[in-house]
């Protein structure tokens, strides 16, 4: 049943309404409270007394529960709690105090009551009113149930986590053995500006990035990673224990800020869970659990929640971010720059005007209407779906290329190309309607992801969506290049030769290994510019045997019916080789 739409039970329902049916005075029902619960001032007013004896005087009513997305409500379900806190209490863990930085119903806290019996003070924030009166509810029965329990003092804030003063806090703990405990909203500020919601912190670009990055993706982050990075801030020099389940991604980015921040968190551990089975989302989650007041550690060891086993351990070997340490040592040979720049494919937001499928010699786009437009801004386009051959010749879908560069002018369709301007100037509101600010100010029809590399005829490319480890060669359909759309990933060559040993070399198991040792495959990109752009294709190529090569080479003449050679392969080598090493072996150094 609920009063003040929060969860009550039945045993706490009946405590309250025959207890407090003699109390009207404010101090004497706190008083009760206290000593029953250990939670100070359980009523902050008088008028929440007046109105809950009222509410559980009449009728107890239900309440649907109201969208709460913007707060990324995901309440651990008691059983979960119990059995963190039980792992905890296994490791030897006894805290003094806890703090649930957002406690909702208050699981952890009651969880906590159940598993650590030398708790002196406890702390809870929340900001969704009735939730605040379902942990208060929820501890009222526990000590009904469990009298003997001794009582720490307990306060549930009503309060905004990110206007609570932790810092201040944790100027009175010194001395304590704390446990910060819990479950901190799953939700970016991405979701929460298309929410037009405000539940963010004051500082929203506390990563201090750049114009450039803060207006594109990298700038997205989950509030519950601020949330923790405050909470190491706050608390680094009191001994302590943390223990967060958050996305895996937020634990991931909590590691590899740590080279930077170097807070002072140590014994760093990712205990994975189910979170379909815990939570019924399909977004990986984990428990973090780190010692606080530690000297700054920068490899965090990977376990599975339910069975303890370890799987791995990730984090910085020497000035290097890898996902597993130990496979890391063996491929690391050929760790360093990639001599040629990858880049990422076009990208417009605005697929329905401009991604085009040709059907009996028409060009038909997503609104289903028919194109008629001049074919030379017309190319093939493939995206991350598409890239599952090894050697592409021929493409499902068209793209409309209005650029050649960044920022050019467009105006130059106008007058040659008069259909084609003709059918965008048609959409321009679709274009006017793109969301991302990068589009602001830029000539009509812009597009992101564009120059002279776009045109190169044969790529050799990869989705940075998927986690195949598989590189595509791309060649030009009707000797016009072939685009990639933006969640692909490519270098480009001028001929084909060059083109099939770097994808011999890209497609090799040294690579794969590699890139499996760097790679997060619950990333929303495995594969991004950084990460293909430490694989250097000069130290790939002289590692390579020459055999493997030629094996590889044959294969691919065999079953694509080319015929290539490896005449060009030292002209491939000098190709990869930096300008400086060049001149070294001029000079015969
Ligand atoms: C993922 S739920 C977890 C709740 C609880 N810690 C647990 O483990 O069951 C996140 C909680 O954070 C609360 N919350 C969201 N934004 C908050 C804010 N700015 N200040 C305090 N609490 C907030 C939500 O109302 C929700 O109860």
């Amino acid at each position: 049943m609920k009063v003040f739409e929060a969860n009550i039970s039945l045993l706490g329902a009946d405590f309250l309404a025959k207890k407090l049916s003699n109390f009207s005075v404010l101090e004497s029902a706190n008083e009760l409270l206290q000593f029953t619960t250990g939670i100070k001032s359980f009523f902050s007013y008088k008028s929440e007394l007046i109105e809950l004896k009222e509410k559980l005087s009449i009728s107890l009513y239900s309440v649907k529960e109201p969208d709460r997305e913007e707060y990324g409500d995901f309440q651990t379900n008691r059983l979960l709690a119990n059995k963190i806190t039980n792992r905890i209490h296994e490791q030897g863990i006894n805290p003094e105090i806890i703090i649930e930085p957002t406690c909702g119903k208050g699981n952890f806290i009651v969880a906590s009551l159940n598993n650590f019996s030398g708790i002196k003070q406890i702390i809870g924030i929340e900001i969704y009113k009735p939730y605040v009166w379902e942990t208060k509810f929820s501890i009222l029965d526990f000590f009904l149930k469990n009298p003997k329990c001794s009582k720490p003092t307990i306060e549930i804030f009503h309060y905004n986590v990110f206007d609570f003063d932790f810092k201040n806090f944790s100027n009175l703990v010194i001395n304590n053995n704390l446990l910060i405990i819990g479950n901190p909203p799953w939700v970016t500020n991405s979701q929460l500006g298309s929410l037009n919601s405000n539940n963010l912190p004051k500082k929203s670009n506390f990563k201090n990035l750049n114009g450039l990055d803060a207006m594109t993706g990298k700038a997205n982050f989950d509030i519950a990673e601020y949330i923790t990075l405050s909470l190491f801030e706050a608390f680094q020099c009191i001994n302590g224990h943390l223990a967060l389940l958050i996305k895996n991604s937020v634990v991931k980015n909590i590691v590899f800020d740590q080279k930077a921040k170097q807070y002072r968190i140590g014994s760093i551990e990712k205990h994975c869970i189910d979170s379909k089975k815990e939570f019924n989302v399909s977004v990986e989650s984990s428990l973090l659990f780190c010692k606080l007041n530690s000297s700054p550690e920068f490899e965090c060891r990977e376990y599975n929640f339910y069975n303890k086993e370890m799987s791995l351990c990730f984090g910085w070997v020497k000035n290097k971010f890898v996902s597993n340490t130990a496979t890391y040592l063996h491929t690391q040979s050929i760790e360093g720059i990639c001599p040629l720049e990858w880049r990422q494919g076009i990208k417009h937001d605005c697929s329905t005007v401009m991604e085009l499928e040709r059907t009996n010699g028409h060009y038909w786009n997503n609104l289903k209407e028919n194109v008629v437009i001049e074919d030379e801004l017309v190319f093939g386009l493939l995206k991350s779906s598409d890239l599952k051959n090894t050697v592409i010749n021929e493409t499902r879908k068209y793209t409309i290329v209005t650029q050649s560069k960044v920022g050019q002018e467009t105006n130059y369709i106008k007058h040659q190309f008069p259909e084609t301007y003709k059918y965008l100037y048609k959409h321009l509101s679709v274009f006017q309607s793109r969301k991302s600010s990068i589009y602001k100010g830029k000539p009509l029809f812009s597009i992101f992801g564009i120059g002279d590399y776009s045109f190169k005829l044969y790529k050799v490319a990869i989705s940075g969506l998927y986690k195949t480890f598989h590189f595509t060669l791309v060649l030009p359909q009707k000797d016009k290049p072939v685009m990639l759309d933006d969640t692909c990933y490519f270098i480009g060559f001028e001929n084909i030769e060059y083109a099939v040993y770097a994808i011999i070399l890209l497609n090799s198991p040294q690579t794969e290994d590699f890139l499996r040792s760097i790679t997060f495959p619950d990333a929303k990109r495995v594969f991004t510019k950084d990460i293909l752009m430490r694989i250097n294709l000069l130290k790939l190529a002289l590692n390579c045997s020459k055999q493997y090569i030629e094996e590889q080479l044959k294969y691919i003449n065999d079953k694509y019916s080319l015929n290539l050679d490896l005449k060009l392969w030292d002209n491939f080598i000098k190709e990869l080789t930096p300008m400086k090493e060049k001149q070294m072996t001029l000079f015969g150094h």
